[in-house]
């Protein structure tokens, strides 16, 4: 087998072998066997190389020895040498270049040595390998173009060319691969950056590197280099939107999430980490929101307000760990809540209000508002019912307050309108406002007295300046348009100004009497109280005050017969003949007082003969009470007392002398018949009287027995005759005051009296009727003359109409 291979190594090899044959006498044997070979397997002849036959070689024993204890990887067989054991020529000799083993061949019988050399060769068994079969390596991506970085040696346990011979690098964008021998003779690869990296593009480059060998065949051995991109601080944050927009409720409450703004950054660690902050805001802004430094989050933390600002614009910034920045906008829509109540404002008001200013009367203008938007901001308004105003709507959110009736002051001076406004959010809101409407005063009521007439009372002899009555006025109307001034109407009481019978307060409308009045006199007038407000012009009424003048008992009875006047008396002259019981005389007396204080009562308080006359206490009659005896006196004395029924009672006396005679001659002593002095006047006086009363009496009788025995069938008309009290008789201030002759029919009375003929008796009546007439003879009257009847007018106390006024009915 030929031990040279055709390359330079093993070509020297042969030379040195060759060289080694051409000195027999060492006797030394080279051989070159490849490691790895089969065992068995023959790598040399020793037999032809020694020139000894195989049987010679037997025989002389021919064996292999080791100089030591080395292990023995081949052995003779057949002359032949053959591989024992498996030779690892690495195992052997390592990265050694040359690598032998040396045995001695011993033959014995002459003993020869030579010595073998095994020049193990080295075949390519051994595939490089990386030390580790991944390669990590860190690379700033910031690495310029160009830059090498060296990376470690794979490793062949072959030597030579089955070692090492060159490296290559999977092909990419980023590195190329240069090799290069180490003095050590080893080879090294070295990473060329052919192109810049980008960790934020590709952060890990992961290549196959692989190791080759120069054996046959060749061999190879790979490793995986991941290059780890290291990072720069390249990249600013970026935010996801450039613009946000969201919308948010106006008061929403703090910590209300609004938005979450992100940015991402890719950098790494610290580069890209980002913290949220705003840039450019109000301070107003900044006191609404806040944002989370790290989560990007934006909350509320004010207090939202549509009305302040519609539209809220931040601006965010975001920042990586180095300091890098970059912004966007948020901008946040605020939506309208129906928060704002309609604020009402009183923009003028016409108070007070004239009461008389006439229906749709503009007295106020009232403006309504509602800060918020829309249907919100739609506003109603309007005022309780039950008032006379009401809300017309104007321009734009403007109402006229005008009135929708007559107004009032005297009936309600002052209103409350209560203005409500309502808006049309949902849920509404409303406000109100009350303003106080107020009237003033127009003097339309004129004084209205409490009573529609008044009458008044008062007694006669009342002292001067005492009231009368009050009468009393209200105006409903305001300070001076109400206030009532009194006063008298001037007109006459018979004659007389009123004013000097009457005052009135002009404040208190207290009538007071000027002067006493004197019932005699008149009885009652009437006069006009005029009440007048002090308004202007001034309004007025009046009422009529009837004034009453009552009676008092302050006249005495007045006697008309007999004569109380002068010192003369009458003397009745009595019939001898009288029965008892015959009218003889009678006493006529009248009071100036009415009513109880003129009726009269009659009473004989001293007399000649007591016993023998009476007196009707009402009638005043005088008659006997027995008969007349002869031996009675002739000349009898009474005296008689007239009372009037008054409280006190007032009395007058009379005397009344009556001579109890059938003959005038027979008395010749009248003088002495008088308690009193006698004068001669008075004598002649009385006996004129006397005369003429007989006379009158005797022509009476006559006069009667004539007519009786003409009227046989009416003998009770015997006495019946009309008596005329003559008008001088009676007192003289009997004069009606009350010009038509009205009197209230309390007043009214029956005066009793009684005439001087002891035949007849009479009486006032109150009626006058024709019925009660017995006889045209006696009193003619004619319809519509009532001539007749005018002597009596006087005595008229009553209050009919009646044509005549006194009617003297006869028994
Ligand atoms: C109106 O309101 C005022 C004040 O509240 C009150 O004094 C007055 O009595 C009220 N008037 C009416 C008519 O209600
Ligand atoms: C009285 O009424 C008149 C109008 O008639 C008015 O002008 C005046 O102001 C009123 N006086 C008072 C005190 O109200
Ligand atoms: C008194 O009042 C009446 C109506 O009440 C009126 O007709 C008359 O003129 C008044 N008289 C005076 C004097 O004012």
């Amino acid at each position: 087998m030929g031990p040279c291979k055709g390359h330079v190594r093993g070509f020297i090899f042969w030379i040195i072998l060759i060289v080694g044959f051409a000195q027999p006498n060492n006797g030394d044997l080279s051989y070159s066997v490849p490691e790895e070979l089969k065992e068995g397997t023959v790598f040399g002849n020793i037999a032809k190389d020694l020139g000894v036959s195989v049987k010679g070689l037997r025989d002389r024993k021919a064996r292999i020895d080791t100089d030591s204890n080395d292990k023995r990887f081949c052995n003779l067989k057949d002359g032949e040498l053959v591989v024992l054991e498996r030779i690892d020529r690495e195992e052997l000799c390592g990265s050694q270049p040359s690598c032998s083993l040396n045995y001695e061949l011993v033959l014995e019988n002459p003993l020869e040595l030579h010595r073998i050399f095994m020049q193990i060769e080295d075949i390519n068994d051994n595939a490089p390998r990386f030390p580790n079969s991944e390669i990590k390596l860190e690379i700033s991506e910031s690495a310029v173009k160009g830059a090498r970085f060296p990376l470690g040696e794979a490793h062949d346990a072959d030597v030579g060319r089955n070692a090492i011979q060159s490296y290559s690098l999977e092909k990419n964008d980023y590195f190329s691969l240069a090799a290069h021998s180490g003095s050590d003779g080893g080879k090294y690869s070295e990473l060329i950056l052919e192109k810049e990296l980008d960790r934020e593009q590709q952060e890990e480059v992961a290549l196959l590197l692989t190791a080759i060998d120069g054996g046959t065949p060749q061999r190879s051995g790979t490793a995986l280099l991941r290059v780890t991109v290291l990072d720069v601080n390249d990249n600013l944050p970026v935010f996801s939107q450039s613009v946000y927009t969201t919308n948010l409720d106006e008061n929403s409450p703090e910590g209300t999430k609004v938005i979450t703004v992100t940015a991402t950054d890719a950098d790494e660690g610290a580069n890209g980490e980002i913290s949220y902050e705003f840039s450019r805001i109000s301070d107003k802004t900044a006191k609404i929101f806040s944002i989370d430094k790290v989560t990007g989050e934006i909350t509320v933390a004010g207090v939202i307000d549509y009305e302040e600002k519609k539209i809220h614009e931040l601006r965010v910034q975001a920042k990586d760990g180095a300091g890098l920045v970059s912004h966007a906008k948020v901008n946040i829509d605020v939506i309208d809540v129906n928060d704002n109540a309609p604020a009402i404002q009183i923009k003028s008001l016409n108070v007070p209000i004239p009461e008389n200013v006439a229906p749709g009367t503009e007295v106020g203008i009232i403006n309504v508002q509602d800060k918020d938007t829309g249907g919100n901001r739609q506003v109603r308004c309007s005022i309780q019912q039950n008032v006379p105003f009401k809300l017309n709507p104007s321009i734009k959110n403007y109402y006229t307050l005008v009135t929708t009736a007559e107004l009032d002051r005297e009936l309600l001076a002052e209103y409350n309108v209560t203005i409500t406004a309502t808006d049309e959010g949902s849920p509404p809101l409303s406000s109100s406002k009350t303003i106080h409407l107020y009237l003033s005063d127009v003097n339309d009521n004129p004084p209205v007295f409490e009573e529609q007439s008044y009458s008044a009372y008062v007694s006669e002899n009342n002292k001067p300046g005492s009231s009368v009555c009050s009468v009393s006025a209200r105006d409903p109307d305001w300070r001076q348009n109400g206030t009532v001034f009194y006063s008298l109407l001037p007109s006459e009481v018979n004659g007389v100004a009123l004013s000097s019978y009457l005052s009135i307060n002009g404040d208190t409308g207290v009538i007071h009497a000027v002067r006493a009045f004197d019932y005699e006199q008149f009885r009652s007038f009437k006069v006009q109280v005029v009440a007048r407000d002090n308004g202007s012009p001034p309004l007025s009424s009046n009422v009529t005050v009837s004034v009453f003048i009552t009676d008092e008992n302050d006249n005495s009875p007045q006697i008309l017969y007999p004569t109380p006047e002068g010192n003369s008396f009458m003397t009745e002259m009595v019939p001898k003949a009288a029965l008892s019981g015959s009218l003889l005389s009678k006493v006529i007396a009248v009071d100036a007082d009415s009513g109880q204080n003129a009726w009269l009562s009659y009473q004989i308080v001293k007399s000649t003969d007591p016993g023998l006359f009476t007196i009707g206490l009402h009638s005043g009659e005088i008659r006997a009470q027995r008969d007349i005896s002869e031996s009675d006196s002739m000349k009898q004395n009474l005296v008689i007392s007239v009372k009037d029924n008054g409280q006190p009672s007032l009395s007058t006396t009379c005397a009344v002398y009556l001579v109890i005679s059938d003959n005038l001659a027979e008395v010749p002593e009248l003088k002495d018949m008088s308690y009193e002095e006698n004068n001669s006047k008075l004598t002649s006086y009385l006996i004129i009287a006397l005369v003429s009363v007989s006379t009158f009496f005797l022509t009476f009788i006559i006069l009667i027995i004539a007519v009786r025995l003409c009227h046989r069938r009416k003998p009770r008309l015997l006495f019946d005759g009309a008596v005329a009290i003559p008008s001088a008789y009676l007192p003289p201030n009997y004069a009606d005051v009350d010009g038509t002759g009205t009197l209230r029919s309390t007043y009214n009375y029956d005066a009793y009296m009684t005439t001087g003929s002891r035949t007849s008796d009479f009486k006032f009546v109150t009626s006058y009727n024709d019925n009660t007439l017995p006889s045209a003879t006696t009193l003619k009257r004619s319809p519509g003359d009532n001539s007749e009847c005018l002597n009596f007018t006087s005595l008229d106390f009553t209050d009919t109409a009646s044509k005549c006024s006194t009617l003297i009915k006869f028994k």
